[in-house]
């Protein structure tokens, strides 16, 4: 990133989305349109990424987190895989200390366990040497599934029970029981959804995260996105009206807090 940090601290503008969310899809179209491998598709798409992160720090976006490979993703030919293993341990060698001097705090969220021991060990150390980063929080979603971190955060939930007795164990368990125990229980829920590539689905992202959030769907490829794109995002984000369940009156009606 050739930022500078002294562009950076722009105020937030009135209705910039605190946390965006994208599933970055389309990079293997986007190569094949050029008559190129797949692969190539997916080294454009870490130029995207950078360009993205740039652009929501000049917004003043407080989280962005990018679904970067799917627990579905393994399906895919060796070949890809493997080119996406090495592209995401060049990416957090040579990336990490431009993030941590543009102040920005890097999470890795998803089953870590199935990766290299390589990968892990990098995640770790980013995640060490940024962690008390503040201007926006970037989180990569890396054997993500939504499922998943449901399961995960139930099964943290029961041990946690488990070990405070039987009476706890057969307690009720609530939503805000559950919900410390989410991978992203650092960050607010996404307020907009950003998914390229044109298909219209959440392909096991955020599934319990995105119950509120207003979905924005392009067809750009990832590899195309800008901050032009991320823009009309943005502006469609800020015409919406986030009713939570209430009538428009009811809305319309309060101060902006609503309880
Ligand atoms: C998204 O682009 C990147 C990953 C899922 C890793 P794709 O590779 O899915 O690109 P398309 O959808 O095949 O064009
Ligand atoms: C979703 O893209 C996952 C990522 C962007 C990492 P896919 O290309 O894997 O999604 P599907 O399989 O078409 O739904
Ligand atoms: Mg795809």
């Amino acid at each position: 990133m050739g930022f500078s940090s002294s562009t950076l601290a722009v105020p937030e503008a009135p209705g910039t989305p605190r946390h965006i969310a994208i599933v970055m899809d389309g990079n293997g179209r986007w190569a094949t349109r050029r008559k190129l491998p797949r692969v190539a598709g997916h080294a454009r798409g870490l130029d995207a990424v950078r360009n993205t992160v740039e652009a929501c720090m000049r917004r003043g976006v407080e989280y962005l987190t990018l679904f970067a490979f799917s627990s579905e993703n393994w399906r895919r030919p060796g070949e890809e895989v493997s080119f996406l293993m090495k592209l995401f341990i060049s990416a957090l060698e040579r990336e990490i200390g431009k993030l941590s001097a543009n102040g920005i705090r890097l999470h890795v969220v998803g089953a870590l366990e199935a990766f290299e021991p390589r990968i892990q060990q990098l995640v770790r150390e980013a995640e060490l040497r940024t962690q008390d980063n503040h201007r926006l929080t970037l989180t990569i979603a890396a054997n993500y599934g939504g499922r998943w971190d449901i399961l995960q955060a139930a099964r943290k939930l029961a041990a946690q029970r488990a070990l405070q007795g039987p009476e706890a164990l057969a307690a009720p368990f609530e939503e805000a029981d559950l919900a410390p125990h989410l991978s992203m229980a650092y960050a607010p829920e996404p307020d907009l959804f950003i998914r390229t590539g044109g298909e219209q689905r959440i392909s096991n992202f955020l599934l319990w995260q995105l119950a509120y959030t207003e979905l924005y769907f392009t067809d750009k490829f990832w590899p195309d996105f800008d901050a032009a794109t991320l823009d009309l995002a943005i502006a469609e984000f800020q015409q919406r009206e986030r009713r939570f369940g209430r009538t428009s009156a009811q809305v319309k009606g309060s101060s902006g807090h609503l309880a």
